[in-house]
């Protein structure tokens, strides 16, 4: 098919392979261009900027002529790497950069310069007026069925209430588990979909086989909302550990949290034990069973190359 989406990165389905951290990889990405979609990966899953520039270039020496690949870029403080992130994949090049967290201006400005698109993470109306007068190409909505830091807004309200008042295309990411999801989205007048959930359980994901095989044996209804990673609400798996640890704030976080010069402090400390508890979960055999979902793992019924997940999305 052809569309807004499918026009501006040259793809033949208009779907992107959403950037997830510690999940997505290259062969990840060469598999989804292969099929004709776009893929995308957080720059921050390099530890170094020369392990960033070893996967750009094998992702430019695969890329066929109707795929497309990008890096998601966190644009705020707490990613030291940014600025090193972002002139690398500028100097070597990439099809789009997904920004996320924080002011996308400079992100913009540099990709734009170098020929990139760039498409912006967003939850509400307000941020998105915002990054389109900032001169983004698309906007990414993210929605309340969304994995990771999911939006407010169910994905109908969201669509349709972006696709009224902005004039750029709107990619909905959230709660898309078959093709009838996809057709929904584009009904409510979405250009594409972004993808992550469904992609975790792939033969080529990063993660063990114990986090894909829960995505297998957990459904929709095994999703809930925990502040003990990052501080900000996420999807985790509500594995017995998860039940076992809680998803609010400790009575002392909450209480630090509220303290004016020791919060930022909380945050960071919060942020940094709840990155490698999830490092840890994703990446090695522990019993710390924190993982990272959303609720359309519901259509995860295997452990299936990514070939094969994008060939029932799209039939
Ligand atoms: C395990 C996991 C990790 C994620 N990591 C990131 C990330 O690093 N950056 C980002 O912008 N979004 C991240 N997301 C959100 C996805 O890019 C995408 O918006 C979301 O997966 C779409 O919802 P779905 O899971 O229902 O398909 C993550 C999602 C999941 C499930």
């Amino acid at each position: 098919m052809t569309n807004q989406l499918t026009s501006l990165l040259n793809i033949k389905h208009p779907i992107i392979q959403a950037p997830m951290f510690l999940v997505s990889n290259v062969d990840m990405v060469k598999a989804a261009m292969l099929c004709g979609i776009a893929g995308c990966i957080p720059a921050l899953n390099y530890r170094t900027v020369d392990e960033l520039k070893v996967a750009i270039k094998e992702l430019k020496a695969a890329k066929p002529k109707d795929g497309a690949f990008g890096f998601n870029l966190i644009v705020n403080k707490s990613n030291v790497k940014y600025k090193a992130q972002l002139e690398t994949i500028c100097e070597l090049g990439c099809d789009f950069i997904i920004t996320s967290l924080g002011n996308p201006e400079e992100t913009i400005i540099s990709a734009h310069k170098a020929g990139i698109k760039v498409f912006c993470d967003v939850v509400d109306l307000k941020f998105a007026k915002k990054v389109e007068a900032l001169g983004a190409d698309a906007i990414i909505a993210v929605n309340s069925k969304a994995g990771g830091h999911r939006g407010g807004k169910s994905p109908k309200d969201l669509i349709e209430e972006l696709c009224e008042n902005c004039a750029i295309p709107i990619i909905s990411a959230g709660g898309v588990g078959c093709k009838a999801d996809i057709d929904k989205m584009l009904s409510y007048g979405a250009a594409g979909v972004s993808v992550g959930s469904l992609f975790i359980a792939s033969e080529e994901s990063n993660v063990t086989n114990e986090y894909k095989q829960a995505c297998v044996d957990y459904g929709e209804n095994d999703i809930v909302m925990t502040q003990r990673i990052s501080g900000t609400p996420c999807t985790v798996i509500n594995t017995p550990y998860v039940q076992k640890i809680g998803t609010q704030q400790t009575w002392l976080e909450s209480v630090l949290n509220k303290h004016k010069s020791l919060k930022k402090w909380v945050k960071m400390i919060r942020f940094s034990i709840g990155m490698n508890a999830t490092k840890n979960a994703a990446t090695k055999a522990t019993y710390k069973t924190v993982w990272v979902a959303g609720p359309s793992i519901e259509y995860t019924k295997a452990i299936l190359p990514v070939k094969e997940i994008i060939r029932r999305l799209v039939n």
